[in-house]
């Protein structure tokens, strides 16, 4: 059953992390005064560390995983040490900026840009059937290195690229211009996108969106299409084929509709 979107976003990782450390504020504050009254009042350092262990007993309560923890404990004392760093604030607004653009909904998809590489556009393009045109899409297709390469190697296909993330849907564009691929670059959420276009769809996502993806493509994609996804596998649903890729021995799992 699909979450309704509003559950969704409260219930992400990171709203749930933002969450602790914002409950961990006025436990903070209690210590401090606590300590304060007991004549043994914290350094900054001290306090920032107080901050952050009780941000990481609320993770741990609000059920995140145990390297959220660790990220909730070690964030005051950071944002302590990057003020001392004294670097200038328009930095960090840069860097918040281009952080978006790159990762845009990660903290609800739970699925970041990594790309995939040279070894794992080999073995789909082993897969992909060759008596006959084929439309192609890649969902979450980052720079759009794979999708170049499949329109490269197969002129007659059609390939789609599909991503959410501005920057890197800008930069695929760019480079099919460039390149005078006739690879389509969509900025969508693969979500609202039709997948019975596609005689074959690609995906290299986390194990966070699999199960979705799954009842998305068993709802949608025609008999005789196919499904491949790189490295991670869909829980409970046994792939019609696996290939082991050259040097990462990352897996690529095949469903056949
Ligand atoms: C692990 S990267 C894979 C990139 C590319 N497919 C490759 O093989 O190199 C996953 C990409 O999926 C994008 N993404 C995540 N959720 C998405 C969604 N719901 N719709 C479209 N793109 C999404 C992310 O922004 C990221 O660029």
């Amino acid at each position: 059953m699909n979450t309704p979107a509003p559950r969704r976003f409260l219930g992400a990782p990171a709203m749930r992390a933002l969450l602790a450390q914002a409950g961990a504020f006025p436990l903070t504050l209690l210590s401090v005064w606590l300590l304060a009254r007991l004549g043994a009042a914290p350094s900054w350092d001290g306090v920032a560390l107080i901050q952050g262990a009780w941000a990481a007993l609320l993770a741990w309560r609000l059920g995140l995983a145990i390297w959220w923890r660790a990220i909730e404990l070690v964030f005051p004392p950071c944002v302590l040490l990057a003020r001392g760093l004294d670097l200038p604030p328009g930095l960090f607004l840069v860097l918040f900026v281009l952080f978006l653009l790159v990762y845009w909904s990660t903290f609800r998809t739970q699925v970041p840009y990594y790309p995939s590489g040279r070894h794992a556009w080999d073995a789909v393009a082993g897969l992909l059937p060759a008596d006959r045109p084929l439309a192609i899409a890649d969902v979450g297709s980052g720079l759009g290195g794979l999708v170049l390469d499949l329109a490269r190697r197969r002129p007659d296909c059609q390939v789609d690229g599909i991503e959410l993330a501005p920057l890197p849907w800008l930069v695929s564009r760019l480079r099919a211009a460039l390149s005078g691929s006739r690879a389509r670059f969509l900025r969508a959420d693969y979500e609202t996108v039709n997948f019975s276009h596609y005689d074959v769809v690609f995906a290299y996502l986390s194990p966070a969106a699999m199960a979705g993806l799954w009842r998305k493509a068993e709802k949608e994609m025609r008999p005789g299409s196919i499904l491949l996804s790189y490295e991670f596998d869909i829980p409970g649903r046994m792939p019609d084929r696996r290939v082991v890729t050259t040097n990462s021995k990352k897996i690529l799992f095949l469903w056949q509709f």
